[in-house]
């Protein structure tokens, strides 16, 4: 089947126009009421007349009242309400005509007994035929409601009324239950839209949102699966980029790449698609796939595509159309955000990186010393159970932390042999000037308890606030202990690196003193190794490092 020919009916839609045949149990009942037995179209028995019992309801049963009721209804089937007397006197057949409309009235039959209907040949007929005893038919059908030919007109009028009543009261119900299902849906659409505005507010998060976008769509209109694929484009976040993610079905195998077919018919055509039918993909056993193209600055970049549609009407709906298509517009716009976030976070990240280099490249034995930091730093973080967005800070802070060396000057920085005091001075001032250089920045406002505090000392005894033990900011506290080891770990003016067997007992010693004495079990478990391949990496060299080796 091709895109054209996949474009079918959109299903039963959930206000219906046809005409609606009236229930008349009501009116019926009411006849009974005024004494009057009632017929439909169905000649189904009366269920019950006012006052009568017996051997009087098993007159209404047989051939010969049923026939003369019968044959005035076919009769009369148009036109007016009207009485007319059944051969030989003594009763008349009011017939009320069907009507024909938005809802269909169908035609009644009442049999109005008069006064003279016990000595009626109709009545001697009917007791004939049943086997009744006429006296003991007398007794079942009190004198209470005896019709004249005029009154018996009026309980036909009467009758006519009560079903136009019906009739209105019907069709009003019927617009109260398509308001309230009309209701219901926009409850639903608007509540939708409310959760997912509701998640749209981390755009750093592409997929989290994308998941939880289809697990909310698929509540909202009872698919059984939805799935989602987007192309590799600019405009569209790179985590989710040629990727089919779903919720409610496995899309790994031919199932995922029968939604693919379907996601690209719809992407193809540009507007919603239905794949129903014989042409259809075996994999979506003969239920009915919804797939609806995803737009991003008017750019289609995927689609949404739903099946196995449950609960209570398993067609597709024009609400499930028009849901879909919001929710993509929605989609499309939140995604397009994220993308555009994530250009920016990718320029605000290499900017970073380009400061924390320019760093480095002042003093050559630094080199890379603020990567590894930051990388350190991030794994120290996941290690104290920080989430990976916290992680992912603390490791800016660890590029940043010494960006306030850039105002100090390159000759006391990479000086051979030991330092003056005032050289020393000089040097300690890096964390202030850091501080000052980020502080107007507020991207990076959470990151400046980290650049200022990363030469504190857990016994209070660093710089340059002397601060102690949980005083310090743990970002300051984080950063000062893998500074210490990439410190100890590198090759500086004045000495070699040293072992990695004595740079950690270093470290180990150093717990409750220099350091936080709860960290640093956690740093010594850390996994080096691509530690020691960054090592390598700044080194020029392919293998470990002599401080890794050694
Ligand atoms: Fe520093």
């Amino acid at each position: 089947m091709n895109a054209r020919s996949a474009m079918t009916e959109h299903g039963s839609f959930r206000l219906r126009t046809e005409s609606k045949r009236l229930d008349v149990g009501g009116v019926v009942a009411r006849g009974g009421g005024m004494g009057l037995p009632v017929w439909t179209g169905e000649m189904l028995t009366p269920p019950g007349v006012w006052g009568w019992s017996g051997a009087g309801l098993r007159l209404l049963e047989t051939r010969a009242v049923r026939g003369v009721v019968e044959a005035a209804l076919s009769r009369h089937a148009v036109g007016e309400v009207g009485a007319n007397e059944v051969p030989g006197g003594g009763a008349w057949v009011v017939v009320v005509p069907g009507v024909t409309g938005a809802v269909e009235m169908p035609g009644l039959a009442a049999l109005a007994i008069g006064e003279a209907f016990e000595s009626s040949p109709l009545f001697t007929a009917a007791c004939a035929e049943a086997g009744i005893d006429a006296g003991r038919a007398r007794e079942d059908m009190p004198g209470a409601c005896r019709y004249t030919a005029r009154s018996a007109l009026s309980a036909g009028r009467a009758l006519a009324l009560f079903r136009a009543d019906a009739a209105e009261l019907s069709e009003a119900s019927e617009a109260l239950s398509a308001f309230s299902a009309e209701l219901s849906d926009a409850y639903e659409t608007i509540s939708l839209l409310y959760n997912i505005g509701r998640s749209m507010h981390n755009p750093g998060r592409a997929d989290a949102f994308a998941r939880e976008f289809l697990g909310r769509l698929r509540g909202a209109t009872r698919f059984g699966w939805m799935a989602m694929s987007l192309d590799d484009l600019p405009q569209v976040p790179s985590v989710l980029a040629s990727g089919l993610i779903a919720d409610g079905a496995d899309v790994s195998g031919g199932f995922g790449r029968a939604v693919s077919i379907a996601a690209s018919r719809a992407r193809a055509s540009k507007e919603s698609v239905i794949i129903k039918g014989p042409g259809a993909p075996a994999e979506f056993g003969g239920g009915a796939v919804l797939a609806q193209p995803i737009e991003i600055a008017g750019r289609t970049v995927g689609s949404l595509v739903a099946g196995r549609k449950g609960g209570g009407d398993p067609d597709l709906s024009s609400y499930d159309l028009q849901l879909a298509e919001s929710a993509a517009r929605f989609l499309g716009s939140h995604l397009h955000t994220c993308a555009l976030f994530e250009g920016q976070q990718r320029m605000f990240v290499g900017t970073v990186h380009a400061l924390s280099a320019a760093i480095d490249a002042k003093d050559p034995y630094t080199n890379g010393h603020s990567e590894r930091v930051a990388h350190l730093a991030r794994q120290l973080a996941r290690a104290c159970g920080m989430s990976d967005e916290q992680a992912d800070r603390v490791h800016i802070a660890g590029l940043l932390h010494d960006v306030g060396k850039i105002g100090v000057p390159e000759a006391v920085l990479c000086k051979q042999g030991r330092l003056t005091d005032e050289e020393f001075a000089l040097i300690k001032r890096h964390p202030e000037i850091g501080h000052r250089i980020l502080r107007d920045i507020p991207l990076l406002s959470d990151i400046l308890p980290g650049v200022l505090h990363h030469h504190e000392r857990w016994d209070g005894r660093g710089y340059p606030a002397n601060l102690e033990a949980e005083r310090v900011p743990m970002l300051g506290r984080l950063i000062a202990i893998c500074d210490a080891f990439d410190a100890m770990s590198s090759t500086r003016s004045y000495r070699r690196a040293m072992p990695r067997g004595h740079v950690l007992g270093e470290i180990e010693r150093s717990a409750g003193t220099q350091h936080d004495p709860s960290l640093v079990p956690l740093f010594l478990g850390l996994d080096l190794s691509e530690y020691d391949r960054m090592v390598a990496r700044a080194m020029g060299q392919a293998s470990s490092p002599p401080a890794a080796a050694a």
